[in-house]
């Protein structure tokens, strides 16, 4: 039986396919150190929930003392920042009570399930055109890339309305957003470092001018809702606004991309569960739920503990980083019978903590669940016979020791 040690969350085969890793963390060690960087991984659900509600010890905001030292050297990038655009305030997933409150109030009702419910005719017709886009590339059996015509437009297009920002400039989101994931990802050279801080300036200098427009006439989008000011309260900064942005601008699309590429793959993999929902339709949204907890983009987060702290069996010392392994959690023996099998009538499959818990759970998580349900509602509607176009042995990720993205998933189908 393999062992924690065996493996490196480093290694890019690991990441390909983690979750015998994550299967020997929570049996032999749930809270595992990486000798490779020191981090402390924390793998079951129960010590996960426990992590992300205790938000004094377990601290989104701190540094640990390796980046403070970093941060007074100022790196190249930060010295890009602040000649050329605006050092980003942490904002939001950056931050801890009281002041995290500040940002979330601005977006907390922006996704709301009433609003998300309004929101599903506007969905379905985006998702209506890029299947019958897809319809199109994929006649007389050619082979398409579901990633790219469909996974990749789809949030990319709705984040871009809700911003309220046109659609032409999306291809420029995609490009800025994907800057943004790599330089989470943690697996980047000092040159791709450079490059990323060249692109986020683009969007800063971008995001800025946006707001400057609706400074001078609001608009109903949510670049307006951002700058609009509660009363009594003191007005974000752009150094803030800016950095909400690029939380929203990734949070907004490459999760949701992950998700619809991960659950159509599911649905090739599992085409006894495709066969329920076609027999069961009302099953739609456990799929999507199974799709979130089995292959869950954000795979893991990063905290900083802010004193020592004993959990599952570890003394994790004062200024660690700890990752919050949100996708070996959700694959928990304990908390989910026959946990690694995708089962479209599991009772409890929305348990999972795909979208977090406490008080950062993902202010994006209606509206991401109703495109994946529109999606796979219609996939299944209008395309028969879905089939991998490319040995599954050959789909790929992208490099990330946090989140899980397809590169591409080429697909062929008859359209009915
Ligand atoms: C399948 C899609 C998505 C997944 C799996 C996902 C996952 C997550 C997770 C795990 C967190 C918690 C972070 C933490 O614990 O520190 C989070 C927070 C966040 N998400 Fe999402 N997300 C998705 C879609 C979205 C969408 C569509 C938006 C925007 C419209 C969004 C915006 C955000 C923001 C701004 C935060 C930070 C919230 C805070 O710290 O208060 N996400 N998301």
């Amino acid at each position: 039986m393999s062992k924690p040690s065996d493996y490196s969350l480093t290694d890019q085969a690991v990441q390909e396919c983690p979750y015998d890793f994550y299967a020997a963390m929570r049996r032999e060690a749930p809270v595992y150190q990486m000798p490779e960087t020191g981090f402390y991984i924390v793998s079951r659900y129960g010590d996960l929930q426990a992590v992300l509600k205790d938000t004094k010890t377990f601290s989104n905001a701190a540094q640990p003392a390796q980046q403070r030292q970093l941060q007074r050297e100022k790196s190249a990038v930060q010295v890009m920042y602040e000649e050329e655009g605006w050092v980003p305030t942490p904002s939001l997933q950056r931050t801890d009570p009281p002041l995290h409150s500040r940002y979330r109030q601005p977006i907390d009702k922006t996704f709301t399930a009433s609003r998300v419910r309004d929101m599903t005719p506007y969905i379905d017709g985006i998702v209506t055109d890029l299947i019958d886009d897809l319809v199109v590339l994929g006649q007389d059996g050619q082979q398409v890339d579901f990633v790219q015509h469909f996974a990749i437009p789809l949030p990319c297009r709705v984040i871009a309305d809700q911003f309220g920002v046109p659609r032409a400039d999306v291809p420029k989101l995609k490009l800025w957003s994907d800057a943004l994931m790599d330089s989470f990802g943690m697996m980047m050279d000092a040159k791709r470092e450079r490059e990323i801080a060249t692109q986020i300036l683009e969007a800063q200098k971008y995001f800025a001018a946006a707001f400057e427009e609706r400074y001078d006439k609001p608009r109903n989008d949510m670049l307006s809702d951002l700058i609009r000011t509660p009363e009594g309260a003191k007005p974000l900064t752009m150094n803030e606004l800016l950095d909400m942005m690029m939380q929203l601008l990734t949070g907004g699309n490459d999760t949701t991309t992950g998700s619809l590429a991960e659950g159509l793959l599911l649905m090739i993999r599992n085409p006894d569960q495709v066969q329920l929902l076609r027999d069961q339709p009302g099953r739609m949204k456990n799929f999507v739920e199974e799709v979130l907890r089995v292959e869950s983009p954000v795979q893991g987060l990063l905290r900083v503990t802010t004193r020592d702290v004993e959990l599952g069996g570890t003394l994790i010392p004062a200024d660690s980083v700890v990752i919050v392994r949100y996708a070996s959690a959700n694959r928990d023996e304990a908390k989910f019978d026959d946990a690694e099998k995708l089962d479209v009538c599991r009772k409890n499959a929305g348990a999972h903590l795909a979208f977090g818990a406490g008080i950062h759970f993902c202010p994006g998580a209606m509206l991401a669940r109703q495109e994946l349900n529109s999606a796979f509602t219609q996939i299944l509607d209008r395309l028969d016979d879905i089939q991998l176009a490319v040995p599954d042995a050959s789909l790929s990720h992208h490099p990330s020791m946090l989140h899980r993205r397809l590169v591409s998933l080429p697909i062929t189908f008859i359209a009915k």
